[in-house]
C-alpha cells in the first residue's frame, strides 16, 4: 500500500530531504511551508499547500484542503522549527520568544488536533526536536525554551492517544539555512557552542540534509519498534 507522510517546512533543508526522500520510495507526500518547493513541482505524489505556522487560526484551513480525501496518515513529520534571535535570555524580546513559540510549539498543537481529529487512522508521529531542548547552553533562548516543551507536548499527546506512535527526535547538527545563521556570527566568549559549530561545519558532524534524512528514516522506522511512544531520541545518542 502507498505510504502517506505529512510533512511539515518541506520548501528547504530537512523538510525538502525528507520529502525528496519519501517521493523517491514511492510515497504520497503532503507537504507545506510558506514557500513552495519548486523541484517536486512534478514530483508524482507531492501535494503542496502553502501555510503559515505562525498564523495558528489560519493552520486548520490549510490542512484541510491538503488533507482533502486523505483517510490514513503513515507518519506525520513535525519539522518546520525557527530560530530565536540568538543571544542571552535577558535580551531577548518577548514578541519574538512568543513568536518562536507559536512556531515551533503551538503550531504543532493546533496541526495534531486537526489531524487526531479529522484523519482516522495516524500511525505515527515524529516532532524533529533538538538538543538544545536538553542542554540549557547559553544564547539558545526561546528556540531551546521551545524544543523543551516541544518535548513535553510529544509526551502529553502520546498518554493520551495510544493508537499512534509519538516521538521526539533529535537530528545532530545539520548543514542547512538554520547552521548558516549560526556560523556567520561572531565568536563570542559567553556563547562556547558557536565555536563547537563552526569546527563542526564541513565535516561529517553536520551532514547535509540529503545525507541525514535517510538515516533518520530509518531511525523513525526503528523507533516505532524499540521506543515507547512519548520518548525523545537523540540521534547521537541512540538507546540501541
Ligand atoms: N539545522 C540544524 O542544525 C538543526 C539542529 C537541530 C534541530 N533542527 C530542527 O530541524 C528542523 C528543520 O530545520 P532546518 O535546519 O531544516 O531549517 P531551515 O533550513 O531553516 O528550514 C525550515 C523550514 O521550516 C519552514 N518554516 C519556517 N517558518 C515557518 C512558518 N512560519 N510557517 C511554515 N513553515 C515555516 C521553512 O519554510 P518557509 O520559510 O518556506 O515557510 C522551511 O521549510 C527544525 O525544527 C529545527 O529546529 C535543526
Amino acid at each position: 500500500m502507498t505510504q502517506t507522510v505529512l510533512i511539515t517546512g518541506v520548501s528547504a533543508g530537512l523538510g525538502a530531504a525528507f520529502a525528496g526522500h519519501y517521493l523517491a520510495e514511492g510515497a504520497d507526500v503532503l507537504g507545506c511551508s510558506r514557500r513552495r518547493p519548486e523541484q517536486f513541482r512534478e514530483a508524482e505524489g507531492f501535494h503542496f499547500e502553502p501555510i503559515d505556522l505562525s498564523d495558528l487560526d489560519g493552520i486548520t484551513g490549510g490542512l484541510s484542503r491538503l488533507c482533502a480525501g486523505v483517510d490514513r496518515c503513515d507518519l506525520v513529520i513535525l519539522n518546520a522549527g525557527i530560530l530565536s534571535p540568538f543571544g542571552d535570555m535577558r535580551e531577548a524580546r518577548l514578541e519574538e520568544c512568543q513568536h518562536v513559540l507559536n512556531v515551533n510549539l503551538w503550531a504543532n498543537k493546533v496541526l495534531l488536533d486537526w489531524l487526531l481529529s479529522q484523519i482516522p487512522v495516524v500511525t505515527q508521529v515524529v516532532a524533529i526536536s533538538s538538543g538544545a531542548g536538553i542542554h540549557g547552553n547559553r544564547g539558545w533562548n526561546a528556540y531551546a525554551i521551545s524544543k523543551a516543551a516541544l518535548n513535553m507536548l510529544i509526551r502529553l499527546y502520546a498518554a493520551e492517544t495510544p493508537a499512534t506512535h509519538f516521538t521526539a527526535v533529535a537530528p545532530g547538527p545539520v548543514e542547512t539555512a538554520m547552521q548558516e545563521y549560526l556560523c556567520q556570527l561572531p565568536g563570542e566568549e559567553r556563547f562556547p557552542t558557536l565555536a563547537s559549530l563552526k569546527q563542526r561545519r564541513h565535516t561529517d558532524q553536520m551532514p547535509r540534509p540529503e545525507v541525514l534524512a535517510p538515516r533518520l528514516a530509518s531511525l523513525f522506522t526503528e523507533a516505532r519498534q524499540r521506543v515507547p511512544s512519548g520518548e525523545f531520541i537523540d540521534i547521537r545518542r541512540l538507546p540501541w
